[in-house]
């Protein structure tokens, strides 16, 4: 399985989707960029979500609040104190440790701990039995708390220190009384958010798994209280399904429900992923109470709760939170997808088998030849199919090389043009799974492009 994982991660530098930000200056560990590919099937994800999330459901409404924020945001919601993780640091080498990662290794789970004595105390009793390459145990520290907020220096002065978002949804929840009163929305109804969250992550080694700046997509539901526990299954089950809808394999998903939960959580279940890394958290389903907009309402004086007219009492809503990182479900479609066949003539081939409607390109148009007309001709056709698709274009190599090329790409049809197309306007199309191909007129390319 390691050996799936380099070659993903390999295959993601070469291909164009991902790259190690700032690599001409050695890279900046934590934040990668995303490549020419990359950014289209990041872009397809997260239209994906919006349309199954937002459009699909007329009780929900998007926004898109700014990545700064007053800091009273951050001290109300609990994050400058409690968003924190356990930490140690090799005094001689300066490295700094996951404390939980580390206990990991010798299958002492921490999962949601969040009393650091009790952190402390499983560090101090079982830290002889860590035995990791390079992990000197006698010169770490004693283990502390780091917070993961990222402080920022704007110059905001009369407010003091400011941060760098460490989730999307509080702006969401101080956003919450201007979509009420703007579009007159009466619970339940819910708000969705795609945006840039950081976090000052202790140890971001794991290529795009885990980031110091990612992307967050977010589903806050408001709803009666006692509504809470059929909305946390409702949301459990529709995410689930978003996620198969991606085309991801049934067997490399699970659900994880914690007993030990985070600050903001009455309940918590994670939709984990069989990563080569192991199974880890891909997306959080949250019941987050009213502990938001309680301590919003709270602190800035804003009325956040509804009048029930059956019960004639008031409430503060209830929020069922979904949260998804753009980046982790991008890693677990490509490792989903990527496929290595043998071939009849025992080569091999590496075909991404992404769904069609993520592909970063749908079709690639190939001239057989860069000479007598054919260009000019594919030029043409470029021009007619990128109306309604989003293609490439490549007249390097040879068509088989090209075809390889378009595979491990996951592109789902290849086009080409040959003599014959000068000569009747038809083209060939080849598909990528069954790699069979056809001759068709190009009067009738459309009907041909379905899957
Ligand atoms: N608003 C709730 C929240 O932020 P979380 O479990 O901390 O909950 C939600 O994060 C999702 O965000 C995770 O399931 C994961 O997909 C993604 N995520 C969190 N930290 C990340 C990191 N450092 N790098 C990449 N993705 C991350």
């Amino acid at each position: 399985m390691q050996n799936k994982w380099d070659e993903v991660i390999k295959l993601c530098k070469s291909r164009g989707f991902i790259f190690p930000s700032s690599e001409i200056y050695d890279g900046f560990s934590g934040v990668y960029d995303y490549g020419p590919l990359g950014v289209e099937l990041s872009k397809n994800i997260k239209k994906e979500w919006w349309k199954s999330v937002v459009y699909k459901n007329k009780e929900i409404l998007g926004i898109d609040s700014a990545i700064f924020t007053n800091p009273r945001v951050w001290e109300v919601s609990g994050h400058t104190t409690g968003f924190s993780d356990p930490c140690t640091i090799d005094k001689k080498t300066g490295t700094k440790y996951r404390v939980d990662h580390l206990l990991e290794k010798i299958n002492i789970d921490c999962d949601g701990i969040k009393d650091l004595k009790e952190i402390k105390t499983l560090f101090d009793k079982h830290k002889k039995d860590i035995k990791i390459k390079g992990v000197n145990v006698a010169d770490l520290s004693e283990t502390e708390f780091v917070n993961l907020l990222v402080e920022s220096n704007l110059n905001q002065s009369k407010v003091g220190k400011s941060y760098l978002r460490g989730e999307t949804c509080q702006g969401i929840f101080i956003n919450y009384k201007n979509v009420v009163s703007s579009t007159n929305k009466k619970i339940p109804f819910g708000i969705a958010q795609i945006g840039k969250a950081f976090r000052n992550e202790i140890s971001a080694r794991q290529f795009i798994f885990r980031l110091r700046e990612f992307e967050q997509m977010e589903l806050q539901f408001f709803d009666f209280p006692k509504k809470s526990d059929e909305n946390f299954i409702k949301f459990k089950e529709s995410s689930l399904e978003f996620l198969l809808s991606l085309g991801l394999k049934k067997e490399n998903l699970r659900y994880k429900e914690h007993d030990k939960l985070v600050f903001y959580c009455k309940k918590a279940v994670d939709i984990e992923y069989n990563y080569p890394l192991g199974w880890k958290e891909l997306e959080g389903i949250h019941d987050r109470g009213d502990h938001d907009l309680t301590q919003h309402g709270t602190f800035s004086n804003t009325k956040m709760d509804f009048f029930d007219e059956k019960t004639k009492t008031k409430h503060i809503p209830n929020v069922i939170e979904t949260s998804v990182g753009v980046e982790r479900l991008f890693l677990a479609i490509i490792l989903d997808a990527y496929t290595e066949e043998s071939l009849p003539d025992e080569t091999k081939r590496v075909v991404l088998k992404l769904k069609p409607e993520i592909a970063p390109t749908y079709i690639a148009i190939l001239p057989l030849f860069k000479k007598d007309g054919l260009q000019e001709k594919a030029v043409e056709i470029f021009n007619i199919m990128s109306e309604n698709y989003v293609c490439s274009y490549d007249d390097t190599q040879s068509i088989g090389k090209r075809y390889r090329r378009q595979d491990e790409v996951g592109t789902p049809f290849c086009i080409t043009i040959d003599y014959q197309t000068l000569e009747d306007e038809t083209v060939t199309i080849r598909h990528r799974d069954s790699m069979n191909q056809t001759r068709i007129k190009i009067f009738d390319l459309d009907k041909s492009l379905k899957f």
